[in-house]
């Protein structure tokens, strides 16, 4: 493990006024969102997309590094170069998701344990070869009537704790994922105590798993009301609750935290990182971005699978990778969204 490798890319994967484009959709779950958005799901398509999205002039300025899927760092840009390294010439880090996805955990209904750990340590020497300075592994955890059992936030955080142990190995950085899902009907202090016990159980797998956590990015979940809970939490409330679970929770030493945006809204989910980055606290690590649908939303519904929306839909992706960024200096606001793309 060289720490200072791993130093040097954690820093620039939370650089102040970037964040991290997440462009690593399965290819079950891109599938989903281009039926959707009336885009024909085909191999021509999805990469076609992607090369929309890395190929967006001016996106460097605020997107530090981007999520590749497999299949995508396998694959070329349009004008035939290896997408991971078209993106490190943009000036933006390649990185990737390794873990094979969320599986039903034995004998415990609808929870899940997050799989692929088998062979990862090969994985990874491949990966590096293709050009991967970071890696990306997500578990979720479920908020229900008598859920999370203990079992299924022990059973991922020790996965993620492996996993986290193997990339540093290899001298890419782990993005730490576990997710606390949205979905449900719970309180933003059932969301707090969910996301406590299951930060609090990350990091002893993690320091147990003798990971360094300067070498290491958290990708957390907010503490925010369940998506049907009747009584929705204000913005105020939800970055107050987020630090106040983070700094229960995560070593000082993290080099930073990347936020998901998990289904929230786009503009709620700049307004909620920028409400944090706006308190008036001294924290010990950057707080930052690493959203899927809150950057690519927008764009994909404006490209549409067609070639002529192409520029638009990139427009598109600045603007909110422009917004995030300005999120994380505490300098977005909500006028700017009234600005013509
Ligand atoms: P969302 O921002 O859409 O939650 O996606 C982030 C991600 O990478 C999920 O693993």
């Amino acid at each position: 493990m060289n720490r200072q490798t791993l130093l040097t890319t954690a820093t620039a994967m939370v650089a102040k006024g970037k964040g991290i484009l997440a462009m690593d959709e399965s290819t079950g779950t891109c599938h989903k969102r281009f039926k959707k958005a009336g885009i024909e799901e085909t191999i021509d398509q999805r990469q076609a997309y992607r090369d929309l999205l890395v190929t967006t002039p001016g996106l460097s300025s605020h997107i530090s590094g981007a999520i590749l899927y497999d299949e995508t760092i396998r694959q070329n840009t349009l004008s035939g170069v290896p997408f991971a390294q078209f993106i490190e010439k943009q000036g933006i880090l390649p990185g990737i998701k390794v873990d094979a996805g969320a599986k039903d955990l034995a004998g415990h209904p609808g929870e899940k344990v997050t799989e692929g750990l088998d062979g990862l340590r090969e994985r990874f020497v491949e990966y590096k070869k293709m050009g991967a300075r970071f890696a990306k592994w997500r578990a979720v955890i479920t908020i229900g009537p008598g859920i999370p059992s203990h079992a299924c936030i022990q059973a991922n955080a020790h996965a993620l704790a492996r996993y986290a142990a193997l990339a540093q190995e290899a001298d890419l950085v782990p993005i730490v994922e576990p997710e606390v899902l949205i979905d449900g009907d719970h309180t933003l202090e059932r969301c707090y105590e969910v996301t406590r016990a299951t930060l609090r159980r990350v990091f002893s797998e993690l320091a147990g798993q003798g990971v360094a956590f300067e070498g290491m990015i958290l990708k957390a979940s907010m503490v925010i009301s369940g998506k049907s809970c009747p009584k929705q939490a204000g913005v105020e409330d939800v970055a107050r609750e987020t630090v106040r679970c983070l700094l229960n929770t995560v070593p000082p030493a993290v080099a930073g935290i990347a936020f998901l945006s998990g289904g929230q809204g786009t503009q709620q989910a700049t307004a909620h990182l920028n409400a944090m980055n706006r308190m008036k606290l001294t924290l010990p690590w950057p707080l930052s971005f690493s959203y899927a649908r809150a950057l690519q939303q927008p764009t994909l519904e404006a490209w549409a699978g067609k070639k002529e929306n192409v520029a638009q839909a990139q427009k598109l992706l600045l603007r909110r990778a422009k917004f995030n960024g300005a999120a994380t200096l505490g300098l977005y606001r909500e006028e700017m969204e009234k600005e013509a793309a």
